[in-house]
């Protein structure tokens, strides 16, 4: 009996920046069984490697083709090379997901100058260098870029260092290339997922979370929120794409705590500090 996926052809191709690990591994597993060709990208070879190693069974099995491109995507020169590499392997581009991005803990105060240009860099800077390379093919193809953002890309929050600016910035980044990028026919959505359930979360900040209330040091800041399955949001991208589906936020209630905050600020400000655990203004 013929298995009917094997023989499907793909339904387009799609890049993953980011997709060797987290969120960013289980996308390229989910566009690979809605039956994508998909690359990956990241900076470790081995890491790389060890994904493939995951995704050419589910690749295989949907009838279609997984590979990797080692790259930086915060650096100009990295991503140029690798979308020439790309458009010769492929015909063509559907898809490309910005999932690169990393979380910070820490007060503004303490915040440097370098430290907040690398909090810019990972979050933004590499989802703007991937997507304009990545332009030309999306032209042609009427395409779609997901940016992955966060609930900090969507509300301020205490002693989250630089990541509610970089997110915020990744946000406003989204919705200009979607309102210009429109008249290509390409579309562009931002996918802001609350805290992402993972082996390690809790322990990540123990470094950089030091002299902080203890609450700021886990997920999400500490907002009352329990974390996301990974296929739950790799759901959410994939609906982006295929309804073209401009911003979606998970879960999907925090989107009134989003309204109150645009409406009522200082509303919005003393929930936020409740949602995050504290109990004053000052601590
Ligand atoms: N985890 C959460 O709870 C959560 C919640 C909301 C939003 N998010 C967002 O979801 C995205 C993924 O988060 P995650 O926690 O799943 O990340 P992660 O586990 O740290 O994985 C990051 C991925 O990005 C790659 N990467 C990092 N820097 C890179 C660079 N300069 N060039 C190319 N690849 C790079 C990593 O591979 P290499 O290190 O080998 O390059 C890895 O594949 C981020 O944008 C994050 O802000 C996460």
């Amino acid at each position: 009996m013929t298995n009917r996926s094997q023989t499907a052809a793909p339904v387009g191709t799609a890049v993953v920046a980011g997709g060797s690990a987290g969120l960013g591994l289980k996308i390229a597993e989910t566009l690979l069984r809605a039956r994508y060709q998909v690359s990956i990208l990241g900076r470790d070879e081995t890491r790389l490697a060890a994904a493939l190693a995951v995704l050419q069974p589910v690749a295989e099995q949907a009838g279609t083709q997984i590979d990797a491109v080692v790259t930086d995507v915060t650096d100009t020169t990295s991503v140029e090379s690798c979308f020439a590499q790309l458009s010769q392997r492929w015909s063509r581009l559907d898809v490309l997901v910005n999932c690169v991005g990393q979380s910070d803990r820490g007060r503004v105060e303490s915040l440097t100058v370098d430290h907040f240009d690398r909090m810019l860099r990972v979050n933004v800077r590499s989802a703007l260098l991937c997507s304009t390379a990545a332009l030309p093919m999306l032209r042609r193809s009427r395409g779609v870029v997901v940016n992955i953002g966060s609930l900090a890309s969507k509300l301020g929050s205490r002693y989250l260092g630089g990541y509610c600016a970089a997110k915020h910035a990744l946000a406003g980044l989204t919705q200009q290339m979607r309102l210009e990028w429109s008249q290509y026919g390409v579309h562009v959505g931002l996918v802001s997922p609350g805290p992402i359930r993972r082996d390690d979360a809790g322990r990540r900040y123990d470094t950089t979370g030091q002299g902080l209330p203890e609450s700021a040091t886990l997920p999400a800041g500490g907002a009352k929120l329990s974390g996301l399955e990974p296929q739950r949001v790799a759901d959410a991208v994939l609906r982006c794409i295929v309804n073209r589906q401009p911003d979606l936020i998970l879960p999907a209630r925090v989107r009134l705590l989003v309204v109150i905050c645009q409406l009522f600020p200082r509303l919005g400000d003393r929930l936020l500090i409740k949602f995050t655990g504290g109990t004053a203004a000052v601590d």
